[in-house]
């Protein structure tokens, strides 16, 4: 069943400088139980094409298009219902763990007050849950340490702390937006494991936010791949490793380190991401792609279904290949 279908959604904000168009109609779907990567490099519109879905734009943006959850549209939503969705149904995960964790309250508090106000739970059930919930994202002797403040825990622990919050009241979609980028190798291994558990034993449907192709592979089911707010290709994510059908994401992965590979060299894309209030009329990804064409300059390419992946872009696959 499809949870989060999201149709030509487009987020602009008003600045000094003019408008920014960060997200130009991305359009996606997310199923119960499948985990779905959105990746890109910085500024590419990934976290504001969460944040319009979830309602949480800063002030000067605007949303345009929907974002049906259960086929209910999030954008045009009264904000009661928005609440009680944001609440129960739909958890989102944040970069920084010490945004999102209260430092002067109890671990066990800020734990329990979600289960108390949503759930009707007495304190001492809510607090039995917490540690529960600790304990399932594998917080060491987490009956003891649920009392603790965030401060005396690690920062991996504090995000694990953050996914066992998020996950209190069993939502249907998770949102999870860089979720590991501050952590090192063995601890991000430990937390994709634990979003794969969280999905197999609950069935959640999982949308992660990330700059780094090497954290998707082995765990997303599919993947999509934005550039200037747009979505340049969406495939499968072995699919999309083994046959990428669009300049972009071939310079993504040449800059992916792989075990499986004998060239050593890693290349990074040469020039800069563009500059979001003055996109090129074409295609955003023109000035840096290598077989550019003088209609790619012009006319802005269309998301096309063409042999299981979906790309925007003018080239023939031969030419990409
Ligand atoms: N409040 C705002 N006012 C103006 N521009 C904004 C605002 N919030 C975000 N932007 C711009 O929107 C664009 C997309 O931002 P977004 O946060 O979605 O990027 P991202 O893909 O998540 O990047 P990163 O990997 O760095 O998190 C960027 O150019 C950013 O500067
Ligand atoms: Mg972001």
């Amino acid at each position: 069943m499809t949870l989060l279908q999201v149709n030509d959604l487009k987020v602009k904000f008003r600045t000094g400088d003019g408008i920014v168009n960060a997200v130009n109609g991305v359009s996606f779907s997310v199923n119960e139980g499948e985990t779905l990567a959105i990746v890109g490099e910085s500024g590419s519109g990934k976290s504001q094409t969460a944040f319009a879905a979830m309602g949480l734009l800063a002030r000067n943006g605007a949303a345009e298009g929907e974002a049906l959850y259960k086929g209910k549209n999030l954008l045009t939503m009264r904000p009661s219902e928005l609440n009680k969705i944001r609440s129960r149904e739909i958890a989102m995960i944040f970069q920084d763990p010490m945004t999102s964790l209260n430092p002067y309250m109890r671990i066990s508090d800020q734990m329990a007050e979600v289960l108390t106000l949503h759930e009707g739970m007495s304190k001492k059930e809510a607090v039995a849950e917490a540690a529960r919930m600790l304990d399932a994202v594998r917080i060491p002797d987490a009956k003891a340490r649920v009392t603790m403040y965030p401060h005396e825990f690690s920062g991996g622990m504090r995000q694990r702390i953050m996914i066992a919050m998020a996950l209190l009241c069993r939502p249907k979609l998770l949102i999870a937006d860089e979720p590991t980028t501050a952590l090192d190798v063995t601890v991000q291994a430990q937390i994709m494991d634990l979003f794969g558990d969280i999905r197999r034993d609950f069935g959640t449907g999982v949308i992660l936010i990330t700059h780094d192709l090497g954290v998707v592979a082995g765990f997303c089911d599919r993947t999509l791949v934005m550039y200037g707010g747009q979505v340049m290709e969406q495939a499968t994510t072995s699919d999309l490793f083994e046959r990428p059908t669009h300049p972009y994401t071939k310079g993504l992965l040449k800059a992916v380190p792989r075990f499986d590979r004998e060239e050593e060299v890693l290349q990074t894309i040469a020039g800069e991401p563009p500059d979001m209030s003055r996109l090129p009329a074409g295609c955003p990804f023109s000035p840096r792609c290598s077989i550019v064409k003088e209609r790619c300059w012009t006319d802005r390419p269309v998301l096309q279904k063409e042999i299981g992946h979906c790309r925007a872009c003018h080239a023939d696959l031969q030419e990409v290949a």
